[in-house]
């Protein structure tokens, strides 16, 4: 398979108009109405001081979006009025979070009812989508209520303070210690550092900034927090160290079993809760939610004794019935017990009986055959558990074909495998992911994964391959699993920046797009396994390094849709879409920030509107939603080798005020080049497999197993049709697909799909997070 396909891009490319139009329409975007203004007169104000940020959303033709952040930093005020002027031809099409009104190129923004007090430092972000021809310059002066703002655009550090714990707070021996802070920017806290002692205990990305700190040695501890912007560059402050100790005895707990219940939506079920010591007299547990209010208990405390300290009492959950997922925390506390928490997900209903999101609240697949490579290694034990998809790269894979990293399972008994360890996880459901993988003409931009099958051969396809997984997946001895099919990687992004005049074209792909065998391919697949009321279709999308340029992005949008609906397909056979398979682009470039036009004009970024796979997948899902998907659609990224940690990963952004240098010095995806794929040096396993980790996302996943080689740079014999890609080859100055770079690949790799211990061993040294 190859990853690489990459579009040079320059200026002038850029500024050609791409062939889709972003609607500019946005669902929940206030009325604009001028009559709204008339009469509308200051009330008597103090002066306020403010600061403004203005922030392009996106940018596409014609079109454009606009974040605008105001902080008033004066006296308080109880309502605002925002001016500013367009530099150049923009329009304010419509807008949110204000009232916006235009004349000539001066915007007048007045707030809603809502959000007119703004206290001293307070801020209320509002936004709107709009219009350009020509160039699309930001806007530089800002007044609110007549009061010309501070600085514009200009980045200050952000401020945090440690919640919890508290100066001199103690705490029994064995008990978790939960640590919190606040913390606020000029523009927005991208991520909060726990430290204890100085050492990293957790990172948390969204507010509340949360973590509980278990296993704390007895004595003296300090406790940090240190948040950072999205400013380029990046900035961070440290709280004060707070103080807090470990006690020497050992305090007991509240013990809640399970400690996650899953619910259908309109469910009901239950956790035990007891005490893991008897009370000396009675003890109420009360239960607190955060959370979705969807889910309720039906009891808001219980009450232990002497005689059912042990026993526990029952605790019912119910939910309301609604299409998306929803997930609670319950904590059940109580005075003198370390607390226990009942994390309760509701699964939404799509109306065709599929939950909204397979992963959530369910069980992964571990599959035994890469499990047991993985555990042959030193130290790999440390991963061996995790889910991985498995492949289905040939015909004779779905009977088994005693290849080293198959082995001899086959569907079916996977399939049974997953039966097995669905009844070993209690009530949870378990969820299978499998790659469908073998077109005809497959891998068309590259040599190292072509398959078996011939351009023309898509009834061998459909009939050989497709019709027989879909005849197992349907058998009611497996109606209980989800299971996740993993639609043909690379196959429809290659139509898109492949073919044709580009000068990345091959005559394979060309071949592809003009007798239309991936598109019948990839939509008699969706078809025949989204029939199957517990199938779950995810098509592969590439990656921001791929198909994050304008050309090639709304395109593939275009090209999905066209597939998933062609041969009497819907939509609903499309559950969502997976980025990254088998790349190693970064989930996200926390140290450079947003894609400034400034950075987009970078060696690095070269004109992308994304640098990084979490804001492309995010932005991909909201561009096919656009274009028909359902808006239940989730994403997946691959995360299995995009850690880039180890010694040489940046711990703070380049304090260069040169663009590159700063990209380059501040930048975690350490390839030469976006276009490279083949087994990238440097590359180190990346987030844990887990479900809902962002909005949008539907799971982190690993489906190219780690240790798994993308290609040989060395012709290989072998009976997979596969071949030799320079790619792969470490001394092979390039192609137009990676711009004529060094491929940065791993010597002596073996096959595609064989396992490469030198390549497992250093994903794990550079994992990230690291492995403990
Ligand atoms: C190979 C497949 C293999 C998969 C997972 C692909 O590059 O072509 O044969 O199953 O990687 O390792």
């Amino acid at each position: 398979m190859s990853r690489a396909l990459w579009l040079s891009h320059n200026p002038r490319r850029g500024a050609k108009p791409p062939a889709w139009r972003r609607v500019l329409a946005v669902g929940g975007a206030a009325v604009l109405s001028t009559t709204a203004l008339v009469g509308v007169s200051a009330p008597a104000l103090a002066a306020p001081g403010c600061s403004v940020t203005y922030t392009k959303s996106w940018e596409g033709g014609n079109g454009f979006g606009g974040d605008i952040k105001i902080t008033n930093t004066g006296d308080p005020v109880t309502s605002w009025t925002l001016g500013f002027a367009f530099p150049g031809s923009q329009r304010v099409g419509n807008g949110w979070g204000g009232r916006f009104t235009q004349s000539g190129s001066n915007v007048t923004v007045v707030n809603e009812n809502y959000n007119g007090n703004l206290g001293n430092g307070a801020s209320v972000s509002i936004g709107f989508n709009g219009t350009f021809s020509g160039t699309n310059a930001n806007p530089t002066a800002f007044t609110v209520n007549g009061t010309t703002c501070g600085s514009t655009g200009s980045n200050t550090a952000p401020s945090v303070s440690l919640t919890s714990p508290t100066a001199g707070q103690s705490f029994a021996a064995g008990a978790s210690v939960p640590l919190a802070a606040t913390a606020s920017d000029n523009g927005s806290v991208t991520r909060v550092e726990f430290r204890v002692d100085g050492a990293l205990v957790a990172t948390d990305t969204s507010s509340p900034y949360t973590f509980s700190a278990p296993g704390l040695a007895s004595g003296n501890h300090t406790a940090t927090a240190t948040a950072y912007d999205n400013g380029s560059p990046v900035l961070s402050t440290t709280s004060t160290a707070v103080t807090f100790s470990i006690g020497g005895t050992q305090q007991p707990s509240v013990v809640a079993t399970p400690t996650s219940v899953t619910l259908a939506s309109g469910g009901s079920g239950t956790s035990n809760i007891k005490l893991s010591a008897a009370p000396s007299s009675p003890v109420t547990v009360n239960l607190a939610r955060s959370g979705s209010t969807a889910i309720t208990a039906a009891s808001s405390a219980v009450t232990l004794n002497s005689s059912n300290w042990s026993t526990g009492v029952n605790v019912q959950f119910n939910t309301t019935t609604g299409t998306t997922t929803e997930v609670s925390t319950f904590t059940a506390s109580a005075s003198g017990y370390n607390p226990a928490a009942i994390t309760v997900t509701r699964q939404g209903s799509t109306g065709n009986g599929k939950v909204d999101n397979p992963y959530a609240g369910a069980s992964m697949y571990v599959n035994p055959i890469w499990s047991a490579n993985a555990r042959a290694e030193t130290g790999g034990s440390r991963i061996a558990n995790q889910p991985t998809a498995v492949w289905f790269d040939r015909t004779s894979a779905i009977t088994g074909n005693g290849s080293p990293t198959t082995g001899n399972m086959g569907l079916v008994n996977h399939l049974d495998e997953a039966v097995t360890q669905d009844a070993a996880n209690g009530t949870s459901a378990l969820a299978i992911q499998i790659v469908i993988y073998n077109l005809p003409g497959r891998d068309c931009s590259a040599l190292a994964s072509n398959g078996e099958l011939g351009p023309t051969e898509i009834d061998r396809y459909k009939t050989e391959y497709i019709d027989v997984i879909a005849g197992i997946l349907a058998r009611p001895a497996y109606s209980n699993l989800r299971i996740i099919p993993i639609v043909e990687i690379d196959s429809l992004p290659n139509l898109v920046t492949n073919t044709g005049s580009r000068p990345t074209a091959t005559a394979n792909c060309n071949t592809m797009l003009a007798n239309g065998n991936y598109q019948t391919g990839v939509s008699y697949a969706l078809t025949k396994l989204g029939a199957i009321p517990n199938v779950y279709n995810y098509i592969d999308a590439g990656h921001h390094g791929w198909l994050g340029w304008d050309d090639n992005f709304g395109p593939t949008a275009q090209l999905m849709h066209q597939v998933a609906t062609m041969n009497g397909g819907t939509v609903n056979n499309v559950h969502g879409f997976v980025t990254n398979v088998a790349n190693t682009s970064a989930l996200q470039e926390t140290f450079i920030g947003p894609v400034t036009e400034q950075l987009r004009n970078t060696t690095w970024i070269d004109w992308n509107r994304y640098n990084d796979e979490l804001s492309y997948a995010q932005a991909l899902r909201t561009r096919l939603v656009t274009q028909g998907f359902s808006s239940n659609i989730g994403m997946l990224i691959d995360t299995s080798r995009n850690g880039w940690g180890g010694p040489n990963r940046p711990t703070a952004a380049s304090t260069s005020s040169d663009p590159n240098t700063f990209v380059n010095q501040s930048r975690i995806d350490r390839r030469i080049h976006k276009g490279n794929w083949c087994n990238q040096n440097g590359a180190g396993i990346g987030e844990r497999p887990r479900s809902a980790p962002a909005t949008g996302i539907d799971a982190y996943v690993w489906i190219k197993p780690p240790g798994e080689s993308d290609g040989s740079s060395e012709y290989i014999p072998n009976d997979e049709g596969k071949g030799a890609d320079g790619m792969c080859d470490p001394t092979y100055e390039g192609n137009p697909r990676n711009g004529n770079n060094p491929t940065g690949a791993l010597p002596n790799a073996p096959l595609s799909g064989h396992w490469f211990s030198a390549q497992f061993q250093q994903l794990m040294q550079n994992a990230y997070p690291p492995l403990s």
